[in-house]
């Protein structure tokens, strides 16, 4: 008989929304959270991690919102991340109500390093918290997951000893983090295999992975993880988070469905057992990973396994020859497989807004009725000036309207001249948050550089472009270019991006949405301000630096 922490399949515990977006410059907007968690779902992730409900308001509504509209009887279960605290334990079980299944993740430091410099507590102090405060969160929600952080620098006699008291507290789940990204895979395999032999009522429990890529080898860890044990991996789309980053799920995910005969003995299976490891759609892989990079602004690279532009090209002429023979001879997975050539025309300029609806639809986007009609606009723009329209610039366009803040600053127009013998000059016109219509003209050293000179001095927030990049959504001359930007401000970064056939007009609008985060950022600042000094707790920006510096 199976036990529980010894399932035949594996868990997909996804974190882009909790530790993805920890990573400088990848900060999201509610309404662009539920858009991925609606995502997430489609693709098959057992658990989406949603947040960490206590950081910031913000981060509460996000949990609350997918709770809501995500987490469905069907659906995933959803998570959120509390440290062993009871007001952190309370405001998660508060944020996940809505959700049909919930679960509370809470943890604590086990390290040494960590304990006397960070937490500055005992291992006894440390042991006797996590009881408690698993039990505590027990007292709320079913399905508890604990983590011992800088699991992988403790010591394993100690760990052990935490891990059996977290289980006999309630913990269903026991997340093993690298937090770091320190280990060697066989290392992290055997630390794994330690915990299954050495913790006395392991089976009462899953365990899970979580590990950092600061070595680029958090998926080599995690698949020897699985090896010895481990039925819960926690990752991230595209790999994104903390300093290097996250586990890859589409890599992970591939791993497994590509070498599935490998694994399979592992997972207590025959070797030919056909039956996926995990529950992942993998034809939803690439679409997930382009709508995370759009809106996060986090640009995938060229060569990244699976989902990079140049994953399933072939340049050199001895490949090339023997893919058209036969794909096999160098190709170990099809593009189609995780849904690269599922780029379909669909949409013409006579196509009318029921067949755009009904393709959204389809598409995984629920737009309100406003948004909707604002999308149309821009689909029957886009047809006017692009002959076949499709579904990837269905996505490119929808996300661009999900980027744009209805209430902060908006671009009105953009106007450049320029040109080997002209001086470059924009003239931008913006619609201030209270509904001013400003105006104001730039040169620059370039067009792009005249557009944001203009509206530096329309915006006035010093700011620093530190990345600018341009590509292409589909081949062909009047292919819509996508544009995404990354600025600091005061040490903190922030990204934005925008899609046009203009390009100019995509850099314009991608600025502004940075700028717009930016804005809603200093915002949010002043008001947590304003709120500690009233109610003399730590503000919201305290508590989210202590935990991005830790976590
Ligand atoms: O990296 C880490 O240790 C974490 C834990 C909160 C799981 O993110
Ligand atoms: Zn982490």
């Amino acid at each position: 008989m199976k036990t529980q922490s010894q399932p035949d399949r594996i868990i997909i515990f996804d974190t882009t929304l909790r530790d993805g977006e920890q990573c400088p410059g990848a900060t999201l907007n509610v309404d662009e959270k539920l858009t991925i968690a609606r995502q997430l779902a489609r693709l098959g992730v057992d658990v989406i991690e949603a947040g960490f409900a206590f950081a910031s308001p913000g981060d509460f509504e996000a949990v609350e919102k997918i709770s809501a509209a995500v987490g469905t009887e069907n659906g995933p279960v959803i998570c959120s991340l509390a440290r062993a605290i009871k007001a952190d334990i309370e405001a998660a079980a508060r944020a996940l109500k809505p959700a049909a299944k919930g679960r509370i993740h809470t943890f604590i430091s086990t390290s040494d390093i960590h304990l006397e410099y960070q937490l500055k507590k005992t291992r006894s102090e440390v042991l006797a918290i996590a009881e408690e405060m698993v039990a505590y969160a027990k007292s709320f929600m079913d399905d508890v997951e604990f983590s011992p952080m800088d699991a992988a620098r403790s010591d394993p006699e100690f760990l052990y000893q935490v891990l059996e008291r977290a289980i006999s507290a309630g913990a269903n789940t026991v997340n093993i983090p690298d937090t770091v990204g320190y280990m060697m895979p066989e290392e992290f395999g055997n630390l794994i295999r330690g915990i299954r032999e050495n913790v006395p009522n392991i089976d009462q429990a899953i365990i899970s992975v979580h590990g950092h890529n600061d070595l680029g080898l958090a998926v080599a860890n995690f698949l020897e993880a699985v090896k010895n044990g481990a039925r819960q991996l926690e990752c991230t789309i595209n790999g994104i988070g903390e300093r290097a980053g996250n586990s890859a799920l589409e890599e992970l995910v591939m791993a497994l469905h590509v070498r599935r005969q490998y694994f399979n003995p592992y997972l207590g299976r025959s070797i030919d057992s056909e039956a996926g490891l995990t529950n992942i759609d993998t034809r939803q892989i690439y679409k997930t990973s382009r709508m995370v990079s759009n809106l996060t602004g986090m640009l995938v690279q060229p060569n990244k396994a699976i989902v990079g532009s140049n994953a399933f090209a072939h340049e050199s002429g001895i490949h090339q020859d023997g893919v058209l023979k036969n794909k096999l001879t160098y190709e170990i997975m099809d593009a189609q497989s995780i849904g690269l050539t599922d780029n379909q025309i669909v949409l013409g300029k006579h196509s009318g807004r029921n067949a755009f609806r009904t393709r959204l639809k389809e598409l995984g986007f629920d737009l309100s009725e406003q948004e909707l009609n604002k999308a149309f606009l821009r689909f029957k723009e886009l047809a006017d000036k692009k002959k076949d329209v499709t579904d990837w610039d269905l996505e490119a366009i929808v996300n661009d309207e999900i980027q744009q803040a209805p209430d902060l600053f908006r671009l009105e127009r953009v106007q450049v001249s320029c040109g080997d013998h002209a001086c470059p000059t924009a003239t931008v016109t913006l619609l201030t948050p209270d509904g001013q219509e400003l105006t104001d003209a730039a040169i620059g050293t370039g067009p792009v550089d005249a557009v944001y000179q203009a509206i530096n001095r329309l915006v006035n927030v010093p700011n620093q472009l530190i990345e600018f990049s341009v590509q292409s959504v589909t081949a062909g001359i009047d292919a819509i270019g996508e544009v995404t930007i990354r600025l600091r401000y005061d040490g903190r970064i922030f990204s934005g991006h925008s899609a046009n056939t203009d390009i100019i007009v995509a850099s314009a609008q991608a600025y502004v949405n940075a700028l717009n985060r930016l804005y809603v950022s200093l915002q949010r600042q002043a008001s947590d301000e304003k709120n500690s000094e009233m109610s003399n707790r730590p503000s919201n920006a305290s508590i989210v630096s202590m935990v991005e510096g830790s976590v």
